[in-house]
């Protein structure tokens, strides 16, 4: 908090205020730098776009079949020992991510898009590694050959009118961030506490943990903060997360089956946390589940 007050960057926190922020005309996701990403714009071209994501998602509720099986799969297949981080939220993640677009996704890709969260850089986005890894991966997916699925879904709405040229390209990435971001740091924060503390209901988690600690905008007054940690984790108002059907589905499927897994009891050792100011999440945690199993 005292480092976006030091850059000039306002807060506000509490729920009640935080609601009224999110749905306030007065304040904008737009800064001003013509972005064609669904996340750094208003109005009529937002909604748009918006819309045309919304419709991929929708094809994800319900939560498929063989989706639920790859995640439980993944659960299945962990070994006594795991880093919660790499053997559980980061292919859980990148599976369902790989879902959302239709295309298959390797580690390099996951790397990458981890890598472009840098790149969203509140104080001032000048993470050059994070923006190269943004670029390659438009490129990268620019020329996927994609299935059934989201990316496909974006090439046939630029084919009909409905995105142009730019937002083709950035927009598959960006959805690609926003679903695998916060899920990814979701569930390997919810893992912790399932291992830590016991049994909770995903919706309890996902409000305590709050994975996207704040959001920004901008208004009279210059750029503002806006914290979700006070009951807010998939946002409010004109951008309120439009995956957080997806994400709960996700989070009830994958910690269900990790949750039967520590039901024996478990250690946890080797707990990292990354440093992110808005993503908040576990760089590493290894679990040794207790007994035989
Ligand atoms: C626990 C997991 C998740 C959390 C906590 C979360 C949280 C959020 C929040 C707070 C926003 C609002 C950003 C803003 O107001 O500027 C957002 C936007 C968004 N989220 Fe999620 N999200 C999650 C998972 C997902 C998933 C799984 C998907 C896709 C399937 C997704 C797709 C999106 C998209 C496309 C936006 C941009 C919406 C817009 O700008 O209009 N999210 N998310």
């Amino acid at each position: 908090m005292e480092e976006f007050e030091r850059h000039g960057i306002g807060v506000v926190q509490g729920r009640d205020a935080g609601a009224r922020a999110l749905r306030s005309p007065g304040l904008t996701s737009d800064f001003g730098g013509g972005s064609p990403s669904v996340l750094l714009r208003d109005g009529d071209d937002h909604a748009r776009v918006r819309g045309v994501l919304r419709e991929i998602i929708a094809e994800l509720e319900p939560f498929p079949d063989s989706l639920r099986a790859d995640v439980e799969a993944v659960v299945a297949g962990l070994g006594p020992s795991f880093d919660l981080v790499r053997g559980f939220a980061r292919p859980v993640a990148g599976l369902v991510t790989s879902a959302v677009l239709g295309v298959a996704l390797d580690d390099v890709f996951l790397d990458h898009l981890e890598a472009t969260t840098a790149n969203l850089d509140v104080f001032g986005g000048t993470d050059r590694a994070g923006q190269a890894s943004a670029f390659r991966l438009s490129v990268q997916l620019s020329r996927a050959p994609a299935g059934p699925g989201g990316l496909t879904a974006l090439r046939a709405a630029h084919a009909a009118g409905r995105l142009d040229d730019d937002e083709l390209a950035l927009n598959p990435v960006v959805l690609a961030h926003a679903a695998y971001e916060n899920s990814l740091n979701f569930l390997a924060c919810a893992g912790l506490e399932l291992a830590t503390s016991g049994p909770r209901s995903v919706r309890e988690l996902v409000t305590a943990i709050c994975p996207a600690r704040y959001v920004l905008r901008t208004g009279p007054d210059g750029p503002v903060a806006i914290s979700l940690a006070d009951g807010l984790p998939f946002g409010l108002g004109p951008h309120a997360c439009p995956g957080s059907g997806v994400a709960l589905a996700e989070g009830e499927i994958a910690l269900g089956a990790l949750a039967k897994l520590l039901a024996g009891g478990c250690e946890v050792t080797e707990v990292e946390w990354k440093t992110h100011p808005v993503f908040h999440g576990l760089a590493k945690a290894v679990v040794t589940v207790s007994g035989n199993r």
